[in-house]
């Protein structure tokens, strides 16, 4: 099944049941949280109005109120983006950096004419039955615990890229959505990139033939972090509920904010952090769902410092379709396939489709250019895109269960490079197969109190 037949399956269920509880014919009462779909369930008809689905409006009863987590870098620009969305409100700005919460809160509340609240622990958030959705923009260790416990608290949540930490922890993420019937999207907003979903069209209906294979790749120069040093924990950081599911480390000052991407602990490696953008573009294009089989080679070369995930890795992925994606990435030397940093490119029976910049350009099989497009890039279809699905009960385009398969790949990737073995894997699920060393890294150790449960 391709992801759209998923996403139509699942939209169709989610909307039955929806207009069964007659969840549609009040937007307002969906968004909120269990409490008010039973109360939605015993209102009387005449209190809830008619059964014809209105246009979107810009009346209060549309209105997406929010409260979002994690505002140093990513956090604070989709408070930005949000509230350009219109009829939104950024109702809670969150951060256990409180030089961080309350800089981003400042711009908040001088952007929509209302401060938000500021908090370091976002349960309050959770707490709060006027909120409607989470954004969750902390660190990776992050992403699929504070989904659930969202989703279990009746929020809807825009979860940045990847969707989990674990494997374990994104068939979790989907689980709580599914559950507590919650829109959940990931932020790969290539999804939602005009240019991207014409590229992705071609592909489908045969433009240039059967496509078998993508190559996607990761380019950078990026500094060295240095060797840590143990200090103080700093006055403006929650330390503790920095690292919340993760196992207590002791503090070192070359961690927050940002390179904890490069500690197994807290991130996943270049390949969960730019390469997931990539690799789901790949799976999209290919149609193809979970691996055959995952296999990893490369290194830590370039600089001696902290950095425990690899800064040159090469992973192939192969799918029981008879399609395969490789990722290359080298996070120290710029220089890319096709002149760019970042790339994606299908290599079809007819011809070839290379992404470029924010749409692609098509090529027959002597190399010669045929076709191209374009379109707008950033945050903006995405995030119009999830508020419709707040809005509308629809599915959106970077569905939990379409981002979970995504976010897989990466992390079997890591996996195998980890083990430094051939990752099989159960074509129907992606879970490995026979290699008892490589599923040790299925899951995770949590804190005390943190594991996560649907
Ligand atoms: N979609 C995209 O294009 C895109 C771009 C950049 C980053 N991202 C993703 O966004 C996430 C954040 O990236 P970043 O570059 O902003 O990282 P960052 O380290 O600069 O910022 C993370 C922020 O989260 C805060 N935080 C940590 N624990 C918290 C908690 N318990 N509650 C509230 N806040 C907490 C930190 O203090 C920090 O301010 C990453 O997962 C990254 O992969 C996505």
């Amino acid at each position: 099944m391709s992801d759209l037949t998923d996403k139509a399956e699942s939209e169709l269920s989610l909307a039955a049941e929806m207009r069964s509880r007659q969840q549609l014919k009040d937007r307002r009462l969906f968004l909120k949280s269990g409490v008010a779909l039973t109360a939605a369930g015993a209102m009387t008809s005449s209190a809830i109005g008619d059964d014809s689905e209105s246009e979107p409006t810009n009346s209060p009863g549309d209105r997406v109120v929010m409260g979002i987590m994690g505002v140093n870098g990513r956090g604070s620009a989709i408070a930005r983006g949000m509230m350009a969305a219109g009829n939104t409100e950024v109702a809670y700005v969150c951060d256990v950096d409180t030089r961080a919460a309350s800089r981003v809160s400042q711009l908040v509340g001088e952007v929509q004419k209302k401060d938000p609240k500021v908090v370091g622990d976002f349960r309050r958030i959770l707490d709060d039955n006027g909120v409607d959705v989470l954004v969750v923009a902390a660190p990776n260790h992050w992403h699929a615990p504070a989904t659930i416990l969202g989703c279990a608290a009746g929020k809807h949540v825009y979860v940045e890229k990847p969707c989990s930490h674990t494997p374990e922890e994104g068939e979790m993420a989907v689980a709580a959505a599914r559950k507590h019937k919650r829109i959940v999207q990931m932020g790969t907003q290539r999804r939602s990139w005009p240019g991207i979903v014409e590229a992705i069209q071609r592909i489908h209906q045969g433009d240039i033939g059967k496509v078998l294979y993508s190559r996607t790749w990761y380019n950078n120069r990026r500094p060295s972090i240095g060797i840590g040093k143990p200090t103080a924990i700093p006055d403006w950081l929650d330390w503790r509920l920095w690292q919340g599911p993760a196992p207590d480390r002791p503090y070192k000052d070359n961690v927050v904010h940002y390179n904890w991407h490069w500690h197994w602990d807290w991130g996943n490696g270049e390949l969960g952090n730019n390469g997931v953008h990539g690799i789901d573009v790949a799976r999209w294009g290919l149609d193809v769902h979970y691996p055959v089989r995952v296999t990893a080679g490369g290194g830590k070369y370039r600089h001696d410092d902290d950095q425990e995930t690899p800064d040159t890795l090469m992973v192939t992925m192969d799918f029981p379709e008879g399609k395969s994606i490789t990722w290359e990435g080298l996070s120290w030397s710029p220089l890319g396939p096709h002149d760019s940093g970042f790339g994606i490119s299908f290599h079809g029976t007819e011809g070839s489709l290379v992404q470029q910049g924010t749409g692609y350009v098509m090529y027959d099989m002597r190399g010669k250019e045929i076709a191209k497009g374009n379109g707008a890039g950033g945050d903006k279809d995405h995030f119009a895109d999830f508020l419709d699905g707040v809005r509308t009960g629809r599915l959106t385009n970077a569905d939990i269960e379409i981002a979970h398969k995504s976010t897989l790949l990466c992390h079997l990737g890591n996996i195998a490079y980890r083990t430094g073995s051939v990752i099989n894997t159960d074509p129907d699920n992606g879970h490995i197969l026979g290699n008892p060393t490589a599923n040790a890294l299925w899951g995770r150790e949590y804190a005390p109190g943190w594991k996560p449960e649907v």
